[in-house]
Formats: C-alpha cells, sequence, structure tokens
C-alpha cells in the first residue's frame, strides 16, 4: 500500500472497522476540542462513519461540557491509533450537536441510558441516581476537513488529505 488513494482507503477501512467491531481500537478515537482554559481531551465511542459525506459521529449527553465547547467553537480534532497497523490517523473537523435518535436511545442498554440523567458530567455527583432524559441525548456531527496518516511500518509514511478533492500529498513522517 504505497499509493496515496491507497493510504486513504485504508484510513476509512479501519474507522468502519471501528464501528463495526467493538474491540477494534478506532472504535474508542479521542475527542479534542476547545475549552475555555485551553484544549480538552476525552474518549468516546465511534458510532457512525459516511466517507461519502466525510462524516463520522458520535453519541454524548447533552448536558456535557462539551457540548458548550462545541457551541463556542466548531473546530475539533479527533485521534486514533491502530497498534495492529501502525497507524496513526489525526482528523480535523468541524463539528454540529443535534438531539440523538429516540429509537436508537430507546434501544440503548439500562445502565447506558441512566448516563443521560441525573448531574451533568464533570458536576458534582446528586445524592441519589436520577430518572433518564432522552432530551440528553445528543449526536455530535463531524464533518472531515483534514486526515494526516501515519504509517510506522517500513517504509515509513506519512500524507495529508484534504476537503474537498481529498487527493493527499505526502509530507515527511
Ligand atoms: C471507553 C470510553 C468510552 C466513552 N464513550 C463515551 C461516549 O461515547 N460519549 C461520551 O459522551 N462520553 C464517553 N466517555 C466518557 C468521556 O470520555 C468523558 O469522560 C465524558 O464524556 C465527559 O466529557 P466532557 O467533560 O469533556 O464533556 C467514554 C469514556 C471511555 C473511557
Amino acid at each position: 500500500m504505497t499509493d496515496l488513494p491507497a493510504l486513504l482507503d485504508f484510513v476509512w477501512s479501519r474507522l468502519s472497522h471501528g464501528v463495526g467491531d467493538r474491540t477494534h481500537p478506532a472504535r474508542h478515537p479521542t475527542l479534542a476540542t476547545i475549552g475555555p482554559d485551553g484544549p480538552e481531551l476525552r474518549t468516546l465511542i465511534l458510532r457512525h462513519v459516511d466517507r461519502d459525506a466525510g462524516v463520522l459521529e458520535l453519541n454524548t449527553d447533552m448536558a456535557s461540557p462539551k457540548v458548550a465547547q462545541i457551541g463556542a467553537d466548531p473546530r475539533v480534532a479527533l485521534h486514533v491509533w491502530v497498534p495492529s497497523d501502525q497507524l496513526q490517523i489525526r482528523m480535523r473537523a468541524t463539528a454540529v450537536v443535534r438531539q440523538g435518535d429516540p429509537e436508537l436511545f430507546a434501544r440503548l442498554p439500562p445502565q447506558v441510558r441512566a448516563n443521560y440523567g441525573g448531574a451533568p458530567p464533570g458536576a458534582e455527583p446528586g445524592p441519589a441516581p436520577a430518572d433518564e432524559d432522552p432530551a440528553r441525548f445528543a449526536a455530535i456531527r463531524l464533518t472531515l476537513h483534514r486526515i494526516d496518516a501515519l504509517v510506522l511500518h517500513e517504509p515509513r509514511r506519512r500524507a495529508v488529505f484534504a476537503a474537498p478533492d481529498w487527493r493527499g500529498r505526502r509530507v515527511a513522517p
């Protein structure tokens, strides 16, 4: 896999594995936002990939600080490291938060739905478990505009792909 289109295919195939395979490292990307005191990082579950649209989706709690951060500045980054492929994927995107799919919410296990209730993430915990609030179930839609792929297998290679043509160019690793 030496040509640029093949490398981009490789990246998208690994992102797709993250959605479909609970054990794949791309299942748990790190999302970076710009917070009031500087960068903020956290792990999220990758829920949906649409290569044609250049879109990734994650779920979160509307009451979590990252939602306000995205509202204040929608520029985000996402990071994935796939050890078995020696592949690092760094993505830049514009994020939009919207109401999550209520049918999907209803299908989530009770212990997951329970996360969408009570004190907001990062706040002091409430005295007792609170009822889940489906209105807090949110989807974060990331529209990618840059993908930086680094493969550490020899020969090492790194390329940057950018919207709208995603043709890509090689850069030094
Ligand atoms: C393995 C793992 C998966 C997680 N998945 C999610 C997720 O899908 N959505 C989410 O909002 N938080 C998820 N979290 C919790 C976040 O990392 C974070 O603690 C929480 O969303 C609050 O982040 P914030 O204070 O930056 O808003 C996950 C944490 C771990 C360790």
